[in-house]
């Protein structure tokens, strides 16, 4: 029966009630609701509302839902109630008969659902966090085990200059760090409590909703009743989150699927982690990879949809809100997913140590190395910069690297070079060179390395 009943003389279209009920997807809410409504019957019985028999049949009956929706989730999908708030009131009225009709004082389902969504998104975006925290354990123990191998790094995907591959994990780990603080600082906003905010002008029970709210875990409740049903900033702010999050983890899938291709061939795909083609019995794809790019699509898709749901709304509670769910049900889960997903396949992916170094010592990555070698015997950098880059042009017209070059050829452009340049362009010489902070030096790495593995393990509260 609905909720609302009493009003209506004709009974609602099936396709009204197709359109316009909630349950096929906030049945997820279903824990959250039941915990909403323990807390809210303990409040009212504290107020004098309820007596305390009530409340305890009412307690007693909800944490007995709570058991039977946690051995079958989709427990409320068996009826046709319009939304989980109208399905846990029946089932109240089932078990304990008049005192569930009690349950409803002073609340609606605008702070309810408000509630509830909180409640999930804290549960939800906890779990995300735990999943963030497994992904940047795997880039570590990547960035550790392949500490000291270079590899070419890349502007507008030209060869660059060499990079070490651990500083190459590195930054994505800089990039999950940002993400992790955003998850914490979203966390912290939204653990405000609405229940007893009402449709939309506050309760008429007088109770306390600072106790309501704390025995629902939440550090505060809301101050404002309008802002409250009507806020749902901590959807927009995890989705962004999101959004930022998969967007770094599209960006390593984009470098991972170029490294294990045959043109670059730095990085290898285990067996366990790659499909093949139907057709081309040679093929070994990044499946994995391709699906973490694409996935990042979807759930920037969510963040935009919701932000136009909200657009336009007048306050306080418009059944527009309803759209709030399913997107960011499925952002959260494809989040969750994608940062796990991303722990499991690291382990798999080798880096084959020679064609890195090979590639690395290719494309005149020294060429800055060499400038900076004439930045040392006292030249301009602008002049040097200019000297270094003759030397590519007569390099290239010969087809070999700077180090090929005779003395006598790179004298011919600058007699401030001699004999000590050919150590100034080994990769060791430029790696070692970028030792300042933030650099790719060995050196600069190791520390920086040791540094991050100091943080997770305080973290992860090793
Ligand atoms: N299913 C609704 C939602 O998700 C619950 C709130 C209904 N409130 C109302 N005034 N119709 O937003």
């Amino acid at each position: 029966m609905a909720m609302w009943g009493g009003r209506f003389q004709e009974a609602s279209l099936d396709e009204f009630r197709a359109f316009n009920d909630s349950l096929a997807f906030d049945y997820l809410l279903a824990q959250q609701d039941i915990a909403a409504s323990r807390s809210w019957a303990i409040g009212l019985a504290e107020a004098g509302i309820i007596t305390a028999e009530e409340a305890a049949l009412l307690d007693g009956a909800l944490a007995e839902l709570a058991t039977e929706v946690e051995a079958n989730p989709e427990l409320p999908l068996q009826t046709k109630e319009e939304d989980i708030h109208s399905w846990v009131e029946a089932k109240l009225g089932e078990k304990i008969g008049h005192a569930a009709k009690k349950l409803h004082t002073g609340r609606s389902r605008n702070d309810l659902v408000a509630t509830d969504l909180r409640l999930w998104s804290k549960l939800n975006a906890g779990l995300v966090r735990d999943a963030l925290q497994s992904a940047i354990g795997a880039l570590l123990t990547f960035a550790r085990s392949h500490y000291g191998l270079v590899m070419p790094g890349f502007t507008h995907l030209q060869r660059a200059q060499p990079v070490l591959v651990s500083h190459w994990a590195l930054a994505y780990v800089e990039m999950f760090r940002r993400d992790l603080s955003r998850i914490d600082d979203a966390l912290a906003r939204m653990d405000v409590c609405p229940l007893g905010c009402g449709a939309l002008a506050g309760t008429g029970v007088l109770l306390d909703r600072v106790t309501v709210a704390e025995r629902l875990g939440f550090a505060a409740a809301a101050r404002n009743s309008l802002d409250a049903v009507s806020d749902r900033d901590y959807v927009v702010e995890l989705s962004a989150a999101a959004s930022l999050c998969l967007t770094h983890l599209s960006r390593l899938s984009e470098d991972v699927i170029f490294f294990c291709s045959g043109e670059a061939g730095f990085f290898k795909l285990g067996d366990a982690i790659s499909s093949g083609s139907s057709l081309m019995p040679q093929k070994k794809n990044p499946d994995v990879f391709e699906l973490l790019r694409g996935k990042t699509g979807r759930v920037l898709g969510h963040l935009v949809s919701i932000l136009h749901v909200l657009k336009g709304l007048p306050l306080a509670y418009n059944k527009d809100m309803q759209e709030d769910k399913q997107g960011f049900f499925d952002l959260m889960a494809t989040w969750q997913q994608c940062l796990l997903v991303l722990a499991t396949v690291l382990p798999h992916l080798s880096v084959n140590a020679g064609q890195c170094r090979r590639a690395a010592e290719l494309g005149y990555s020294n060429a800055t190395d060499l400038a900076d070698y004439l930045v040392g015997k006292g030249v301009a950098f602008r002049d040097a910069h200019e000297l270094s880059g003759e030397l590519v042009l007569k390099a290239s017209a010969q087809q070999k690297p700077l180090e090929a070059l005779s003395l006598t050829e790179l004298k011919a452009v600058s007699p401030l070079i001699s004999d000590d340049v050919y150590a100034a362009l080994t990769i060791e010489a430029g790696l070692a060179k970028r030792a300042a902070l933030g650099g790719t030096s060995p050196e600069q790495v190791g520390s920086a390395l040791t540094a991050a593995e100091q943080w997770f393990a305080k973290l992860s509260g090793q």
